[in-house]
């Protein structure tokens, strides 16, 4: 049986005969990092970091302040090139190649957005740019529906917005296009408990299409959404078993991996 590709995200499987069986999205994908090397002048941040991201999962990335988390998530989005190694993207099984950026949808910490443009505008814009990416488009309206912005506040300059609004802004540009690498960094921290919580379902809803990474500081969040746990120390990453998630002593064994292996 033999895979014709269609579109980017599209195949068709086609049998010896020719006639095609399925058609449908990519069921396996992979983020490949390969030995990637970043220095900012003297200073390794990371060290041959590698590692293997599968779609379906969210993956929840650790490490101590300073431990190349951010610099990690530049490296993969492209906001920052890395010096070697390699990010690769593998789509069922039978395509391995560099990585478009345009497929990573990338949440900062502090969202940089244009001020002087209302939420609406924005987000007209931003689906205007897009617009050959996007499919199953929705109205602007039903986006700040699903994430919550009040009608007053979709029609007032991002100027004014608390961070947690900005945040929200950059969530649905990801829920309208749908990239399939979504990073986010230390998403939640600046949402309030009752929007941290939707926040989190509409990640987990959204995670069986897409390989979602997260790092965070806060140990619980990674409890409660994680399917894996990556801690990112002295350059490298690391998997820790998952099994260690159910384990109520999860925290203080984080703590001992966390301060075990520090080296300023
Ligand atoms: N543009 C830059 N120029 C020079 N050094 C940098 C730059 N960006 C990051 N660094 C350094 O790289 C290291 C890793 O920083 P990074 O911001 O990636 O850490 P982090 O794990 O995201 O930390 P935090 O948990 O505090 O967000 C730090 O020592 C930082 O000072
Ligand atoms: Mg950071």
């Amino acid at each position: 049986m033999e895979n014709l590709r269609l579109r980017d995200d599209f195949y068709a499987k086609i049998d010896h005969k020719g006639e095609i069986v399925t058609v449908g999205g990519i069921d396996n994908m992979k983020l490949i990092l390969e030995d990637i090397e970043k220095n900012y002048g003297e200073k390794q941040v990371l060290k041959k970091a590698s590692f293997t991201f599968e779609k379906g999962k969210i993956y929840g990335l650790l490490g101590r302040n300073g431990a190349g988390k951010t610099t990690l998530f530049n490296c993969i989005s492209g906001e920052d090139i890395y010096d070697s190694g390699k990010v690769k993207i593998e789509e069922n099984e039978n395509i391995n190649k560099e990585l478009d950026f345009s497929k990573v949808g990338y949440v900062f910490s502090e969202p940089v957005l244009p001020e002087f443009l209302t939420g609406y505008e924005f987000l007209k814009f931003y689906i205007d740019i897009n617009k050959d990416k996007i499919q199953d488009l929705l109205s602007i309206d039903e986006y700040f529906d699903i994430i919550k912005i009040h009608e007053e506040d979709r029609y007032r300059l991002i100027k004014g917005y608390s961070q947690g609004m900005k945040n929200k802004i950059q969530m649905i540009c990801f829920l309208i296009t749908r990239p399939p690498v979504i990073l986010l960094d230390e998403p939640l921290t600046s949402f309030d408990v009752v929007v941290a919580l939707e926040i989190k379902n509409l990640i987990k809803k959204m995670k069986s299409n897409h390989i979602i990474i997260f790092s965070t500081h806060i140990l619980q969040l990674a409890v409660d959404l994680c399917d894996e746990i990556v801690v990112l120390n002295n350059g490298i990453l690391e998997e820790l078993d998952h099994e260690l998630l159910k384990n109520p002593e999860f925290e203080e064994k984080i703590m001992e991996v966390l301060k075990e292996d520090y080296h300023d």
